[in-house]
């Protein structure tokens, strides 16, 4: 096996050199995931949907803890820590429920290279990764379920008009990690 740290004697802090390139790669895919939803936040600006933009904004912010989250593991496990270029975000949409799409998409994309990483963890008998990415594969069911709803009551209100503008009053109320900032008022 393959191995980057210089304490390759110690078990516990060893990471194989596949999981860490995987690892590192998951790192630019919430990068680019946080680019992505901040270019939607922008784009939401540009249309008058200002809660909109600001649920794509905190959207945008969750991606980041995501990437620092695997920052962190990659450090606790002594691999090193590689950047690469982030790719250029789609900036532009027909609709909202476009955006949402897209979203979906993106997320659906993440999941496969989670789960993905989780079956090179179990190849390789690296449980302490496989643990790490339980918390990430739960998130992602959460995430595609919270926008496949978003695309359903996009759907039911419609692209314009009274629904559109609740919902936007609506997404306008979310706070950071799933947090609504209206509880407990
Ligand atoms: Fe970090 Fe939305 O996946």
């Amino acid at each position: 096996m393959d191995i980057v740290s210089p304490l390759s004697q110690q078990e516990d802090t060893i990471i194989n050199t596949k999981i860490a390139a995987a690892l590192n790669e998951q790192l630019n895919m919430e990068y680019y995931s946080a680019y992505s939803y901040l270019a939607m936040s922008a784009y939401f600006l540009t249309q008058n949907l200002n809660g909109f933009a600001h649920w794509m904004r905190v959207q945008a912010q969750e991606e980041l803890t995501h990437g620092m989250k695997i920052y962190d593991f990659l450090d606790d496990r002594e691999a090193d820590i590689r950047f690469s270029t982030i790719e250029t975000p789609k900036q532009s949409w027909d609709s909202p429920l476009e955006v949402f799409e897209d979203s979906l998409a993106q997320e659906q994309k993440v999941s496969q290279s989670i789960y993905n990483i989780a079956d090179l963890a179990l190849s390789e008998r690296d449980h302490a990764t496989h643990t790490f990415l339980q918390w990430f594969i739960a998130e992602q069911v959460e995430e595609e379920a919270v926008v496949r709803e978003l695309i359903d009551t996009i759907k039911l209100v419609g692209i314009e008009g009274n629904g559109l503008f609740l919902l936007d009053r609506d997404l306008a109320q979310r706070g950071l990690n799933g947090t609504d900032t209206t509880e407990g008022q």
